[in-house]
């Protein structure tokens, strides 16, 4: 019987810490201001906004903090996310996680190269596969962080490939970035733009 209590009131206390999350509904007006640049359902017209439709509630919130401590530089969002707090930008993180992400094309001509990459790696450059975290299909892996990449601008997913392969540039100094630097540093221009492509075109 004890134990029954026990295992009920600790579901309870980790139901209780899940309840910080966000609220899609409330967040779907707070997200008004972001629709400019990204879209407002979140799937960004333009190649150098991301679309942020259908990516991990964890992973945008995580930026979002990041961009508003200035531990990731976008000079286009300065002083936006100033006013949010946690649970503004959680519930943001919810509203944009519950859009469909939209899925662009790919450049046939880059594509089978894209794809050997994304989903083989390269052995002899010591290149894991990028299926590894970010799923067969782009998806991701939403609980633990890793960004869904599928149907992403080819243009931001080159830019951000670019970034990380240059020391430090652009995110935080911690082990996701870490993780990205120690890979984009393997991948040449010719890779970075054939795996960008398949990542558009892909879904
Ligand atoms: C004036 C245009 C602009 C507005 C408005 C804007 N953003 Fe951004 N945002 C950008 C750009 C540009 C980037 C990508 C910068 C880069 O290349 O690294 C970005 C990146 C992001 C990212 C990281 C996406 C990823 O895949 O890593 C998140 C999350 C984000 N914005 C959330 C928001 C939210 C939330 C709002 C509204 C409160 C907002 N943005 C408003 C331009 C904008
Ligand atoms: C070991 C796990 C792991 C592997 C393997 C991996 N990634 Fe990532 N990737 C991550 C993590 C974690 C992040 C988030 C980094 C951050 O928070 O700054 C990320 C972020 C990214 C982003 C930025 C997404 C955005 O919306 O800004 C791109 C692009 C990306 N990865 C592409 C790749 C490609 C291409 C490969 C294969 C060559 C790859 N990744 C392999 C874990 C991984």
């Amino acid at each position: 019987m004890n134990k029954l209590i026990v295992s009920l009131l600790l579901t309870l206390g980790i139901t209780g810490v899940a309840h910080a999350a966000g609220d899609a509904t409330a967040g779907q007006a707070k997200a008004a201001v972001c629709g400019a640049c990204h879209g407002p359902d979140g799937n960004s017209p333009a190649p150098n906004f991301p679309k942020l439709a259908g990516q991990g509630e964890r992973y945008l919130t995580k930026q979002m903090h990041d961009i508003k401590d200035g531990k990731r530089t976008v000079l286009e969002m300065t002083g936006l996310l100033a006013n949010s707090s946690d649970q503004d930008m959680a519930d943001i993180a919810a509203y944009f996680a519950s859009q469909k992400g939209s899925v662009g094309a790919a450049d046939p001509k880059l594509v089978a190269r894209g794809e050997k990459l994304f989903r083989g790696g390269d052995l002899d450059k010591g290149l894991p596969a990028c299926i590894g975290c970010h799923s067969p299909n782009g998806a991701g892996i939403a609980a633990a962080g890793f960004p869904h990449l599928s149907g992403q601008h080819a243009q931001y997913i080159a830019k951000q490939l670019t970034d990380f392969r240059k020391e430090e540039a652009g995110r935080a100094n911690d082990g996701d970035a870490m993780t990205m630097r120690t890979i984009a540093r393997k991948l040449s221009d010719e890779d970075i733009a054939a795996i960008s492509s398949y990542i558009q075109g892909l879904h």
